[in-house]
This record gives structure tokens, C-alpha cells and sequence, in this order.
């Protein structure tokens, strides 16, 4: 077990002429609740694309328990146990909602069966179907989604989207889950809600969080520590409290 799930040196890119993001060091406990907070354009969706290898770098690396991953493929860096969700909802508009979260657990060697059991449609592959099915249920219970397991996810309101989202991540079994922008656009009560469902992930999947948002009293009530970025670069880091209360921080915020 290394000393942090997530450790960053020195991470940065350039597009071009323009350095989006310099020098960020971020180091994440296992089992931390972690905030990437700042104004628009200061780089956070960027931070989250090279962790995930959507960008390579261009300086620096990075290290998921104790293993770097600089230079890997997204699907590999996928399966060491980096998931995301997007500022952008994605998702499968036109499967059940609960298709949506089977995806996410079909990759997983416990559930692997043979193709020609698949073909053939043995009993182990129906007892494998059904072991799948329940998993995906008790994900989406947590997200009070199960209901509603049999609709199509497009036709599920923007909040429970945002969730079903969430809990497709969650499926792949990760040992670091990033959210971008989790509770943008939802109503309070469903922010409420996901702040809930969030710490309950954590505790219960013995997870680590790395998220990005803009509402502070969400990041306030959450995350253990946070790194402010801005302009690409850190304006502070450490204990919550004391990051988003330092006065090169609020001027920034102002200031945006
Ligand atoms: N593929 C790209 N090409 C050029 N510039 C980019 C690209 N991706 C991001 N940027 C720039 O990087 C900066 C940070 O963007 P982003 O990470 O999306 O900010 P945030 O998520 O903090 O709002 C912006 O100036 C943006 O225009
Ligand atoms: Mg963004």
C-alpha cells in the first residue's frame, strides 16, 4: 500500500502557446474525500483529462497507489482504477438505466464467464446474469434509482441522470472515482441528497473521491482537504476550512 491512492508531480500541459495547467501536486489519501475547486477556465476538467488519459502530459507524472500511469491509454488507465463522470452527462440514452450500470460491471474478472458458456447459455451463465443483475440493483438503490431501473436513461429527469452516472462509474470497481461537476444543475434536495449518497460511497466502497464544484457549501460539507487552482495554477491546498478562507482565494473568486 503506497502512502496516497492519488499522487501528482509536477503535472502540467500546454496547448499550443498556452500553458493550461503548471506544476499541480496533488497528494490523496486512500479513503480521502478530496475538493479540485476554481473559477471557470482555471483547468480543473484538464487536471481530470490527463488523469484519465484522455491528455497526456506534458510535464510531470502521476501515481495511482503507488503506480504510474503517465502514458497509458485511457481504457488502461481505466482498468488500474481510475473512473470518471463528465461535466457533461454521458451516458447510454438509449439503454435502461440499469444496462447502463451492467456495462460498467461487465469488465470485471468476477463476473467473466466463457464466450461458448454465452453461446450456449449454460447454467453458469444464467447464475452469472442474475449475481450481475443484483449488483446492479444494490448500486442503484443507493441512488434511489432502482425503481426506475427499467427505463430508458434518457427519459430519467437531469438530476437522476447525473446519479445514474455516477453509479455506472461506481460499477466498474474503481479505486479512484473523479466527478466533474457532480451536482451541477441539480435542485437543493437533490444536492442534498448527493452529499449523502457521496460520504455513503465512501464509507461503504471504501472509496477515494477526487471531485470538481463550484458550490462551496458542497465542497465545504464534504471534502477533507482541497487544492484551489487558478489560471492553471495553485492558489492554495490543504484543510479545507483554511484553503477556501485564504485571501488570495477569495480575491480570485471575486475577481472571477
Ligand atoms: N484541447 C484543448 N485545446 C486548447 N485549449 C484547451 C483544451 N482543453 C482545455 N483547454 C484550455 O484549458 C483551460 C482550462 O480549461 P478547463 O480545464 O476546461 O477549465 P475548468 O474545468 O477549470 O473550467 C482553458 O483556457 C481551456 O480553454
Ligand atoms: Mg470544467
Amino acid at each position: 500500500m503506497a502512502e496516497y491512492m492519488l499522487e501528482t508531480q509536477n503535472l502540467g500541459i500546454q496547448f499550443g502557446g498556452l500553458k493550461a495547467v503548471q506544476d499541480v501536486n496533488l497528494k490523496i489519501k486512500k479513503n480521502e474525500l478530496y475538493g479540485l475547486v476554481g473559477p471557470n477556465g482555471a483547468g480543473k476538467t484538464t487536471v481530470f483529462n490527463m488523469l484519465t488519459g484522455v491528455y497526456q502530459p506534458t510535464t510531470g507524472t502521476f501515481f495511482l497507489d503507488g503506480e504510474e500511469l503517465k502514458g497509458m491509454t485511457q481504457e488502461a488507465i481505466n482498468r488500474k482504477g481510475i473512473a470518471r463522470t463528465f461535466q457533461n452527462i454521458r451516458l447510454f440514452n438509449n439503454m435502461s438505466v440499469i444496462r447502463n450500470v451492467l456495462v460498467g460491471l461487465h469488465n470485471q474478472p468476477e463476473y467473466k464467464y466463457s464466450p461458448a458458456s454465452a453461446m450456449l447459455r449454460t447454467p453458469a451463465f444464467y447464475e452469472n446474469e442474475k449475481k450481475m443483475r443484483e449488483r446492479a440493483k444494490e448500486i442503484l438503490r443507493i441512488f434511489d434509482l432502482e425503481e426506475e431501473r427499467n427505463n430508458l436513461a434518457c427519459n430519467l429527469p437531469y438530476g437522476k441522470q447525473r446519479k445514474l452516472e455516477i453509479a455506472r462509474a461506481l460499477a466498474t470497481n474503481p479505486k479512484l472515482l473523479l466527478l466533474d461537476e457532480p451536482a451541477a444543475g441539480m435542485n437543493p434536495n437533490e444536492t442534498a441528497e448527493l452529499m449523502d449518497q457521496i460520504k455513503f460511497i465512501r464509507d461503504n466502497f471504501d472509496m477515494t473521491i477526487l471531485l470538481i464544484e463550484h458550490d462551496m457549501k458542497f465542497v465545504s460539507g464534504l471534502c477533507d482537504e482541497v487544492t484551489v487552482l487558478n489560471f492553471g495554477t495553485t492558489l492554495a491546498q490543504g484543510d479545507t476550512q483554511t484553503a477556501l478562507n485564504d485571501p488570495e482565494v477569495i480575491k480570485a473568486y471575486i475577481g472571477g
